[in-house]
């Protein structure tokens, strides 16, 4: 059974870090089938809940990869989480109502701010751990197993100036450890 990677990039060709995970994830179809949730819903477009949940239970684990924004998902993946974790299919009371039971989660995300500014003493305060607890309570909530995110921290940079915070050795550093964890889950 392959793992599904879910990536939700609004604009995934001027990505930097996505698009290179993207790439790397593509290059092993046969482990994970990659879904692009903007490649296959337009602006404002329904999801095909059907689809999507069928997808889930046919895979043995599930990846969300996303960019961090206002440090949380996209909309898009927010509403995905909304519109297909539905009672009756990932959480109720009887069994069958709770068909995701056991299932991994992981999470592959970007984050623009550095490591250094996600702690108690740093600038905002906060750890990514926290702010993800959200995240990790959803996965609970459906008896399914959180496992811990892997990130790329700092991977902000001005493409209008690519020698100032040019981070293309951190991203070249981390396709090696993303396609590591996508193996590990
Ligand atoms: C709308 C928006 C909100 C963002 N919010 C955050 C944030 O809360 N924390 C953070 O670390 N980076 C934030 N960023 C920076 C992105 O996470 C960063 O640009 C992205 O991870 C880079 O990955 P990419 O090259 O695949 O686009 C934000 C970016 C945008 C566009």
């Amino acid at each position: 059974m392959k793992k599904l990677v879910v990536l939700t990039h609004p604009d995934i060709e001027s990505s930097k870090v996505n698009k290179r995970w993207l790439q790397e994830a593509q290059n092993l179809t046969s482990e994970f089938t990659i879904h692009q949730l903007h490649k296959v819903y337009g602006a404002g477009e329904s999801l095909d809940v059907k689809l999507e949940q069928e997808q889930l239970l046919e895979h043995q684990a599930v990846i969300l990869q996303f960019p961090l924004y206002w440090f949380g998902t996209p909309p898009l993946l927010k509403k995905w989480l909304d519109e297909v974790l539905l009672p009756g299919f990932a959480y109720g009371r009887k069994k069958e109502d709770r068909q995701l039971t056991g299932k991994r989660f992981g999470f592959a995300i970007s984050a623009g701010i550095k490591n250094e500014d996600y702690r108690r003493e740093g600038r905002y305060h906060y750890t990514l751990e926290e702010l993800l607890l959200p995240l990790a309570a959803t996965i609970s909530y459906i008896d399914a197993q959180y496992v811990a995110p892997f990130v790329l921290y700092g991977a902000e940079y001005d493409p209008t100036n690519p020698e100032i915070d040019d981070i293309s050795q951190e991203i070249d550093d981390s396709a090696n450890a993303y396609v590591e964890y996508l193996r590990k889950i």
